[in-house]
């Protein structure tokens, strides 16, 4: 009985160790940044904090627009409500591919008694121009790397950021 205890123990550490290294989009380490925005070895977003807790612009960014578009429904710090699932869990198995086609085009789930409607943002600019600012932030939280907090510290806003965000939003 003490062997199968310490054995199912083991397994736990095992699991929760990988967890810290992985979500939806696979490993989360930055490896390579352009202008400021990160990258994971696959080539998907990704965010950067410092050891001191500075976090990378898009990391910032994606705190602020998350609260203006999306706590309404999913609650503050992505940890969910009664009406939207916590984006915190949902991103630690879903890829950034499906989430930017669920943000892009909506869901409506016909399943419950009561119809739980996810909007679709594709066509609105305070979200569209900032997909990967909310998807960066939602990655952190997703693997414990900002808490629930806004982030402190951050990275400046590079020159090309700001010149993509104004072409974007048509400034
Ligand atoms: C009006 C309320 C509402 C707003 C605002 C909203 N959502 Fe949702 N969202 C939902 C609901 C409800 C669902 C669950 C739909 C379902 O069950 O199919 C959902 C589902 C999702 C999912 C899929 C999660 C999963 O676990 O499958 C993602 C990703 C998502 N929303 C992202 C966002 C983002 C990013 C924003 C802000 C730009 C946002 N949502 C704003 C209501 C909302």
């Amino acid at each position: 009985m003490r062997s199968i205890l310490l054995l199912a123990a083991a397994t736990i550490v095992i699991v929760a160790e990988r967890n810290a290294l992985a979500d939806g989009s696979g490993d989360p380490t930055a490896v390579k940044s352009e202008n400021g925005k990160y990258f994971d070895k696959d080539g998907i977003p990704t965010f950067k904090v410092a050891a001191d807790g500075t976090v990378d612009w898009y990391t910032y960014s994606g705190y602020r627009r998350y609260h203006s578009d999306c706590h309404v429904c999913h609650g503050p710090d992505g940890m969910g409500s009664s009406y939207a699932p916590a984006l915190k869990d949902s991103l630690k198995t879903m890829s950034y591919a499906d989430f930017l086609g669920v943000v892009a085009s909506g869901r409506k789930n016909v399943n419950t008694a009561q119809e739980n409607v996810m909007p679709a943002f594709g066509d609105n600019p305070n979200v569209a121009c900032y997909m990967d600012d909310i998807y960066i932030y939602l990655r952190a939280r997703a693997d414990n790397a900002v808490g629930r907090v806004r982030p402190p510290k951050h990275e400046d806003k590079s020159a090309a950021y700001a010149e993509t965000e104004n072409a974007c939003m048509g400034h």
